[in-house]
């Protein structure tokens, strides 16, 4: 406790980490919280479209620390983050490490603080896809294991969790703080009409009597093998024949197009290609979509909240509340069971669907409640 305030560095390092860490640090900073919160960004995603719009649009504070690392392999992507990661910590001496999500920052942040006696708080704990193909699973699994408070956003993560032998008392059921942030920024979302308007026929898209779908696209699953990327692109044209596709490409997915020459899949003034958009730009396409087709975590749950459907090109989902609960449907990479789901929602409108329990705009307040009762145990414990 540094100045009788708890003292928290918090991680983020790609995408779909930023919109999880701006509630908390308004919440962590604001006067009186109890909290002092610092920033550290390993910079794992970089370009201005995947972070700098984030942190504008978010109201999210500038890094104190920024590590750059950058692109690159698993390993060497995962070690850079550790090595530079560790005199920083040095320097900090934070109570407490925050970190969100799966992607790789997180469990390299981690693994060091860990390593340095420093307890670890990891908020979206206990997702399981039980898929171990997919980075994300390891990285989940492995940050839980080292994490000393598991904070979750759904109940199935807390069975999962005490089956891994992970102790209850160290699990706190918080809600999503993903969904804080959609509800805070739903007001200020970009109207599609403005995001749209460099297109040549953007009424192609707004006025289309079927509404228009919105793609994302990013998984290594998808599009890392040239022969399932390829089939979902002819099956996004085959859909945007019925229905208008608006798709902003991820730049892993932008390159895996280039490379297998795929481009021309998808030459048609009924799909639209966006680059990597703005959290507000990408909120308004979606609020305003009659349904989405994606491979995103985030996004599984954002249209949950929304009520919007959610056809997810997944074999399985980490979130299956938002199967039990919400709006989506896991259909895979199969083309016909894409097309199947996709005629039931236009046929049926899609699965009703309800917001999950605290899903309601409040779960960074309670993230910093358990950290505070945490901290007060933490200064009890220690004094004589
Ligand atoms: C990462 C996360 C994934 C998350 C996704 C959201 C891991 C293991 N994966 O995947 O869970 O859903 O972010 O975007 O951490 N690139 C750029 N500019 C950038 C960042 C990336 O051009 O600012 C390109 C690079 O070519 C890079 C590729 O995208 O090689 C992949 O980036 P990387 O951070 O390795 O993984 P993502 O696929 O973005």
């Amino acid at each position: 406790m540094k100045n009788n305030k708890l003292s928290i560095l918090c991680i983020v390092g790609a995408r779909p980490n930023f919109m999880k860490i701006a509630p908390m640090m308004r919440i962590f900073n604001q006067p009186g919280s109890g909290i002092s919160a610092k920033l550290l960004h390993t910079g794992q995603h970089y370009d201005a479209a995947m972070k700098a719009s984030f942190f504008d649009q978010l109201g999210i504070p500038e890094p104190d620390v920024d590590l750059g690392v950058g692109s690159s392999s698993h390993a060497v992507q995962t070690a850079e983050i550790m090595k530079q990661f560790e005199p920083q910590l040095d320097l900090i001496q934070p109570d407490l490490v925050l970190v969100v999500g799966d992607v790789n920052s997180t469990i390299a942040c981690a693994l060091v603080a860990v390593k340095k006696g420093i307890p670890v708080v990891h908020v979206e704990a206990g997702l399981r896809s039980y898929d171990r193909d997919m980075p994300e699973e390891i990285n989940r699994v492995l940050t839980d294991q080292i994490s000393e408070l598991l904070l979750t956003t759904e109940k199935n993560a807390q069975a999962n969790l005490v089956r891994e032998g992970i102790d209850p008392k160290r699990i706190h059921f918080v809600g999503n703080v993903m969904i804080d942030t959609l509800f805070a920024n739903r007001e200020r979302a970009v109207p599609p009409k403005e995001v749209l308007a460099g297109l040549t026929n953007p009424a192609q898209f707004l006025e289309a009597e079927s509404g228009y779908g919105l793609v994302t696209l990013h998984r290594p699953s998808n599009v890392d093998n040239p022969e399932v990327l390829a089939r979902l692109l002819e099956t996004f044209a085959e859909i945007s024949q019925r229905m208008p596709l608006i798709f902003p490409v991820h730049p892993r997915t932008r390159g895996r197009i280039n490379a297998a020459d795929l481009t021309g899949l998808l030459d048609s003034d009924r799909i639209a290609l966006l680059p990597p958009l703005g959290y507000l730009e990408l909120l308004g396409l979606m609020n305003s979509a009659q349904l989405v087709l994606t491979d995103s975590g985030g996004i599984q749950e954002e249209t949950t909240a929304l009520g919007i459907p959610c056809i997810t090109l997944r074999e399985n989902t980490e979130r299956p509340i938002t199967v039990e609960q919400g709006t989506n449907t896991i259909v895979g990479s199969d083309p016909k069971r894409i097309k199947a789901s996709f005629e039931q929602i236009v046929t049926t409108g899609g699965k009703r669907g309800r917001v999950p329990e605290l899903w309601d705009g409040k779960a960074a307040e309670r993230v910093a409640d358990v950290l505070l009762q945490w901290g007060s145990r933490a200064a009890s414990a220690k004094s004589p």
